[in-house]
């Protein structure tokens, strides 16, 4: 999350005519996201946008020949016990060294993939009427669309609107939740592919732990799916603006399909790094809460998406995490994992009161699961 420079906070309060409270609510009243703004012709980006910290950021180009996040083929997995073998080892250094990887040959067509993007494109471009009747910011719903979840937390909103779909993990509930019309069988379709994909990945991620392969299944590692649907507008100045600010995810894992406009960056030994689109593959990161359950040996990195002049940017996050209504959880270092040379470095926490955490006081500066260390 950036945080403010006390120069830039100075400046704002000098600047007593500006009513940052006012405009964010008017723009929350739209119900129209940033795709609303640019509908209505805005040419320069609003003030509640511009995140002064990141004009200052001379990293901004990120570092694309010198390092590359891997990409992992997962050809013959499932029948080569070699292959197998190797693929774990690179999964393992991958998550131990970038916390990010791509992977090709993941066994979701790539015309599905495109469909899902088109799926997505096409809930936020049809009729901003029908649209609205989507926005929400109530917790608890299953399927909404907002801009900016934290928008009344944060010290600049982020030049991007999301599609929200909580899926059920039960053929009942699945009967009740109302997708909309111009996605849902398309939305359908790929959340039961990356759940399936999701669940395959847990057992390379165990065997690279050295654990039993269902290991981070029992322990309902993939028990609830959040698919966020992301929408990047183009951005008239995205030299003032963020796609998406800089942030670890609360998840075990996220899957993410993104679409060939780039933009993705990871934070790799102090310096942005591109996540540059490959046709038909899709990213994978790993999130605090594998971090924490893994005691440090995975590691769940900062991630961000820049504002750029093309767009729209399109990309689907699949993250797998503990459900947020049922009851809690208990999660703590995997005791297999440590040692007397390996000890425990984070306390035993409650699924509820860390999800609550990272959507209420997480947005600090201070990296969530540095309030759940032991010392
Ligand atoms: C996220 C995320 C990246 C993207 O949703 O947590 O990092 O490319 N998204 O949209
Ligand atoms: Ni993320």
């Amino acid at each position: 999350m950036p945080v403010k420079s006390t120069d830039e906070y100075l400046q704002a309060g000098i600047d007593s005519n500006y009513d940052r409270e006012s405009e964010l609510k008017t723009f929350d009243e739209s119900k129209a996201g940033v795709k609303g703004l640019l509908d209505s012709g805005v040419t320069k980006v609003p003030r509640m946008f511009h995140c002064g910290q990141f004009s200052l950021d001379h990293e901004r180009s990120g570092r694309d020949s010198q390092i590359s996040i891997p990409i992992i083929d997962l050809q013959g997995i499932h029948d080569d016990s070699i292959v197998r073998t190797q693929v774990i080892e690179k999964v393992r250094n991958a998550c131990e060294k970038f916390g990010f990887f791509q992977v090709v040959n993941h066994g979701i067509p790539v015309t599905l993939l495109d469909e899902t993007i088109n799926g997505m494109r096409r809930f936020h471009e049809q009729n901003t009427e029908v649209k609205k009747e989507f926005y929400s910011r109530e917790y608890g719903k299953k399927v909404f669309y907002q801009s900016n979840y934290d928008l009344y937390q944060s010290t600049a909103a982020d030049w991007r609107d999301t599609f929200v779909y909580l899926v059920p993990s039960n053929a009942p509930e699945l009967e009740e939740v109302v997708l909309p019309a111009v996605c849902r069988e398309i939305v359908k379709e790929y959340s039961e592919k990356v759940m399936k994909l999701g669940l395959d990945f847990l057992e390379l991620l165990s065997e690279g732990l050295g654990l039993n392969p269902s290991h981070l299944k029992d322990m309902n590692c993939a028990e609830a799916l959040l698919l966020l649907g992301h929408y990047y507008p183009s951005c008239p100045e995205p030299e003032l603006t963020i796609g998406t600010k800089d942030h670890t995810d609360s998840s075990f894992i996220t899957i993410l399909l993104q679409d060939q406009k780039g933009g993705l960056q990871v934070l790799h030994e102090n310096q942005w790094v591109n996540v540059p689109p490959v046709l038909g593959a899709l990213v994978i990161n790993v999130g605090d809460l594998l971090q924490l359950i893994s005691n440090d040996k995975f590691i769940s990195v900062s991630h961000r998406v820049l504002a750029q002049h093309i767009g729209p940017r399109i990309s689907v996050a699949s993250f797998f995490r503990p459900h947020f209504q049922a009851g809690s959880r208990v999660y703590e270092p995997i005791k297999e994992l440590l040692s007397e040379e390996n000890p425990p470095i984070y306390k035993e926490i409650d699924s509820k009161e860390f999800l609550l955490h990272y959507f209420t006081k997480g947005i600090d500066g201070i990296p969530p699961l540095q309030h759940f260390k032991l010392r």
